[in-house]
C-alpha cells in the first residue's frame, strides 16, 4: 500500500488528512471574514463589491477556490469514514468510559457541530455563491477611468462631485489646470452588497447564521487543538499555547461572522 492509498483508508492517515485539511479551511476563514470586513465600510458596498469581483475574476484565487471546494468535499467524506470506523471498532465501549468525565464536550459531538455547519454551508452557497453565479442580482453602476496613468473606480456620486471639484481647479488656474482623464467609461456591477444587506433583514436567516455560528465556534474550539495533535504537535510546553491560540482564533473567527448578519439585522 502507499502512502497516498495510506492516508485514505487508515486510522492514523485520515486523522492526518483531516487534520490538514481542517487546518487549510481554518486558513480559509481568515481570509473570508477579513475580506467580509469591507461590509461594515460606510461607502454603499462600493469596497465589497470591488473586493468581490476581484476575487471573483482573478484567475491565481480562481483556482484556489476549486482547491477549497475540495478540501470541504474531503475533510466532510473523511469524517464520515473515521465516525463509521470508529463505532465498528468499539461497539459499546464508550458507556463505560463515561465520557463526559473524560472528554470536553466539543470533542464528543463533533458529528452534530459539523452536520449543523454542513446544513448553513449548503443554505449560504444557495444564497450568496449560486445568486452571484447563476442568479438575478441587483446591479451597481460605477464611473472607470484613467487618470495621470492610474486605474481608478468610484460610484456614480462620487465621481459627479470630483467633476465638480476639477471644474473649480481649471477656473482657479484660468484653464490651465489638466486633469489628463483618459478611457473615462460608466460600468455595471453585480451589487452582492445589496444582496447581502437584503437578506440579513429576514429574522430566521440571522438566527440561522447565528445558531451555526455558535457551533463553528466549538467545532473550531476541538479542531483547532485535535489537528495540532494529529500532526504530532503534543509535547506538554506546546499544548497550552496551542489551546490558548485555539480559544483565540475560534472566538474572534465566529464572532466577527456573527457581527455580519447582527450589523444588517440592526442598521
Ligand atoms: C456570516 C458571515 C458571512 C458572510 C456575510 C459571507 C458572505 C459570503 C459571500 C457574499 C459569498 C459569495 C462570494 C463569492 O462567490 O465569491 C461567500 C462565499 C463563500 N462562503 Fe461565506 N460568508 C459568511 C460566513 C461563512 C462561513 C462561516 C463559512 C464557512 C464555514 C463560509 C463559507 C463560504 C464558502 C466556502 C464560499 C465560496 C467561496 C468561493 O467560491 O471561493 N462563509 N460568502
Amino acid at each position: 500500500m502507499n502512502w497516498f492509498t495510506k492516508a485514505f483508508t487508515s486510522t492514523l492517515g485520515r486523522k492526518l488528512v483531516m487534520a490538514l485539511t481542517g487546518l487549510f479551511l481554518c486558513l480559509f476563514l481568515v481570509v473570508h471574514v477579513s475580506g467580509n470586513f469591507q461590509l461594515f465600510k460606510d461607502d454603499g458596498g462600493f469596497s465589497f463589491n470591488m473586493y468581490s469581483v476581484f476575487m471573483t475574476h482573478n484567475p491565481l484565487i480562481k483556482t484556489v477556490s476549486y482547491l477549497l471546494y475540495a478540501t470541504f468535499i474531503i475533510h466532510i467524506i473523511q469524517s464520515l469514514l473515521l465516525t463509521i470506523y470508529n463505532k465498528k471498532a468499539r461497539p459499546q465501549g464508550y458507556v463505560k468510559n463515561s465520557p463526559d468525565k473524560n472528554s470536553a464536550w466539543s470533542s464528543r459531538n463533533m458529528g452534530i457541530l459539523g452536520t449543523i455547519i454542513l446544513v448553513f454551508l449548503v443554505f449560504h452557497m444557495k444564497d450568496f455563491w449560486w445568486e452571484y453565479h447563476n442568479g438575478e442580482m441587483p446591479k451597481a453602476k460605477y464611473v472607470e477611468f484613467v487618470q495621470d496613468g492610474e486605474h481608478k473606480t468610484m460610484t456614480d456620486t462620487l465621481w459627479q462631485s470630483y467633476v465638480e471639484e476639477i471644474k473649480k481647479k481649471m477656473a482657479a488656474s484660468g484653464g490651465a489646470y489638466d486633469p489628463k482623464i483618459s478611457e473615462y467609461k460608466q460600468v455595471i456591477y453585480k451589487d452582492l452588497y445589496a444582496e447581502v444587506a437584503e437578506e440579513f433583514k429576514e429574522p430566521a436567516i440571522v438566527i440561522l447564521y447565528l445558531i451555526a455560528m455558535i457551533a463553528l465556534a466549538f467545532h473550531l474550539l476541538h479542531g483547532f487543538q485535535s489537528a495540532w495533535q494529529s500532526l504530532g504537535v503534543n509535547h506538554r510546553k506546546y499544548v497550552p499555547v496551542i489551546k490558548t491560540i485555539g480559544w483565540f482564533f475560534s472566538i474572534a473567527i465566529t464572532a466577527g461572522f456573527a457581527a455580519m448578519p447582527l450589523y444588517f439585522f440592526l442598521k
